[in-house]
């Protein structure tokens, strides 16, 4: 394999999606736009086919978890309810000379001289209406003294864009600056003060653009689940434990998006709210709680298990699932997050991190990955909030407690009631109830669960496509060296995509296209593979180079009609193609009539 820099890399990925209808900007023509992405021929058939597994092992080869396609735009009262509207915000600040926007929390650490100007006043004579002086201070960070003219420059032209024609600056002072994130790394200007921008994108639902019509595109899909949780569990016959799942768009307003399509202002989620007993439940029910005793698949769910196994199942499963589709173990990083890291509102949070072309590195050098997926307990949290928010109950009946609760003796009675009492005190406080009402509303709720009542709480495996499809494309980009037509060695670029999500799973080749009877042949192989996968037919150019352009759109099988074919060799190979494997690069002879179950086998 050919060795390349990681930039260097990730520009032949971004130059192959172009090239090969992968991945391209959006509005291209009009000169793009900023975090937004558009999926040609092959990159649409990748993201269906990740979609599609997904949506197959969540929902339909499962028992315990329901499918859910609910709207982009929702009552704006969800995204109160979740917080979304008022904390789903990054800060950012903006170079005060370029206006160039950045996320606060990711500009790096810069050190160096700062030069500070207290103003400037105009050394021209002033024209009518032109302001005489400015009085604004601005700095200006240098590496090293010998730099001074490069600060002055920057001051001055801070203060023409302020009216002065001439500036001549005042008040110049020196400061030694060290780790400090005050400074534009990419021009040593200073930045604004951090604010806190929303993400969310606004728009007027009906003619009238005033305040009661706006509503949001939502940026994540969970919040529709959780308010349509009571619905789909009863129209689906569901009983906790149970899940419901979604893939849809979400959108936000991101300030720097960026690494290509990683961090983009629409994009697609597939997320999973598996909802759960509450461990006081599960007690009163099996007389214990389950609690992982070592790392690992914890196996099949069991009654007894509390959040803390059915968190680290669903980090078992997805985990799984990514090597399912062809990310190796050990391109992916299981990343706990630190107490200090979680969100309020979360009990655990595993990021499942690819390691990307750019990603960081860590103190060894190795790449430290980026977020594929976030796989969160949050407890009872969201169906709370919209309990409280939409005054419609977010309960459960759970006829097991109820019967399981009349047979425990008075003190394990007490004691789950005040620990369930405790939690759910303690959340109401959090949320601003006062103390005397959260207590008592606390009270009442602890009550019910001795009736079989309670709000679930939940594990939330959420995954971007968008993410999850880059991650696949950069596994999947691979340089090794191929003969060409005279057999001398060239670099062949392959896509080395895992057969179940390829785009194109077969491409069918007639070895000469001015021959009919191998043209009628092939597109026959076609037309008989053509239900089952996606068929690639491709009769123009040298059978080498069909091959090649195969192997960079990440065909995993070549499928070539020759003579022998038509049985001019013979009876023994009629009716027999060649099956060439895209990685192996070796080709075997094949009956017509077994090609398809073969096929078939190995890409599902
Ligand atoms: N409901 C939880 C939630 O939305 P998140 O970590 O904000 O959690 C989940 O998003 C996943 O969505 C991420 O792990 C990532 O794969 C994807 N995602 C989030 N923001 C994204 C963006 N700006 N561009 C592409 N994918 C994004």
């Amino acid at each position: 394999m050919v060795e390349s820099k990681p930039d260097d890399l990730m520009e032949r990925i971004v130059s192959l999606c172009k090239r090969r209808g992968l991945i391209f900007q959006s509005s291209e023509i009009y000169g793009g736009i900023n975090g937004f992405w558009d999926y040609g021929p092959l990159g649409a058939e990748l993201k269906r086919n990740v979609k599609d597994y997904w949506w197959r092992v969540m929902t339909r080869l499962r028992d315990d978890i329901a499918g859910l396609d609910a709207t982009i735009i929702m009552h704006p009262k969800i995204w109160e309810a979740s917080g979304h509207a008022s904390t789903f915000a990054d800060p950012m600040v903006d170079c005060l000379l370029t206006k160039k926007r950045y996320r606060a929390d990711q500009i790096v650490p810069q050190s160096g001289l700062a030069y500070h100007f207290s103003g400037a006043e105009e050394g021209a004579t002033p024209a009518a209406g032109k302001p005489k002086m400015c009085a604004e201070p601005y700095s200006y960070l240098v590496p090293d003294a010998k730099k001074i003219e490069l600060a002055r420059q920057a001051a001055r032209t801070f203060y023409r864009q302020r009216g002065l024609a001439e500036p001549r600056l005042l008040g110049e002072r020196t400061e030694t600056v060290v780790n400090s994130t005050r400074y534009n790394p990419e021009n040593g200007s200073l930045l604004t003060e951090p604010r806190l921008f929303n993400l969310m994108f606004k728009t007027y639902v009906g003619p009238v653009e005033s305040t009661e019509n706006m509503a949001y595109l939502r940026p994540e899909t969970a919040q529709a689940i959780f308010a349509q949780f009571k619905t789909v569990a009863e129209v689906a016959r569901q009983k906790v434990p149970f899940g419901i799942c979604q893939i849809g768009k979400a959108f936000r307003n991101e300030i720097n998006p960026r690494n290509f399509t990683f961090r983009s202002r629409e994009f697609e989620q597939m997320e999973l709210e598996f909802f759960i007993r509450p461990d006081e439940a599960v007690e009163a029910i099996c007389g214990r709680v389950a609690r992982p005793e070592k790392p690992g698949h914890p196996g099949s769910p069991q009654p007894d298990w509390g959040w803390q196994m059915w968190h680290q199942y669903w980090v078992e499963e997805r985990l799984a699932f990514y090597e399912n589709i062809g990310l190796p173990r050990a391109s992916l990083v299981e990343y706990w997050q630190k107490p200090e890291e979680l969100a309020h509102y979360a009990r655990a949070t595993v990021d499942i991190l690819y390691k990307f072309p750019f990603s960081k590195r860590d103190d060894k050098g190795e790449l430290a990955g980026e977020e594929l997926e976030g796989v969160s307990a949050r407890g009872d949290f969201d169906l709370s909030q919209h309990q409280r928010f939409s005054a419609k109950a977010m309960t459960v009946f759970d006829e097991e407690l109820k019967a399981a609760w009349a047979g425990l003796d008075e003190a394990k009675k007490t004691a789950l009631a005040e620990r369930y009492f405790e939690g759910r005190r303690a959340y109401l406080v959090k949320m601003n109830e006062p103390a005397e009402a959260a207590a008592r509303q606390a009270r009442q709720e602890a009550a019910a669960l001795a009736h079989g009542l309670y709000l679930p709480h939940v594990i939330e495996p959420s995954a971007g496509v968008d993410r999850l499809a880059l991650a696949l494309i950069c596994n999947a980009y691979c340089e090794d060296q191929a003969p060409d037509e005279k057999g001398k060695m060239e670099k062949r670029v392959v896509m080395r995509f895992s057969p179940r999500i390829a785009p194109l799973k077969v491409a069918v080749f007639p070895l000469l296209k001015n021959r009919p009877e191998l043209v009628a042949k092939a597109r026959q192989i076609r037309d008989l593979l053509r239900p089952l996968m996606t068929v690639f037919y491709d009769d123009a150019g040298a059978i080498g180079r069909r091959y090649r352009r195969q192997d960079e759109a990440g065909t995993p099988f070549g499928v070539t009609v020759d003579f022998d074919t038509l049985g001019e060799q013979g009876e023994g190979l009629k009716e027999t193609v060649t099956l060439r494997d895209r990685d192996t690069m070796k080709q075997q002879r094949v009956k017509i009539s077994e090609l398809p179950a073969l096929l078939l086998e190995r890409i599902q």
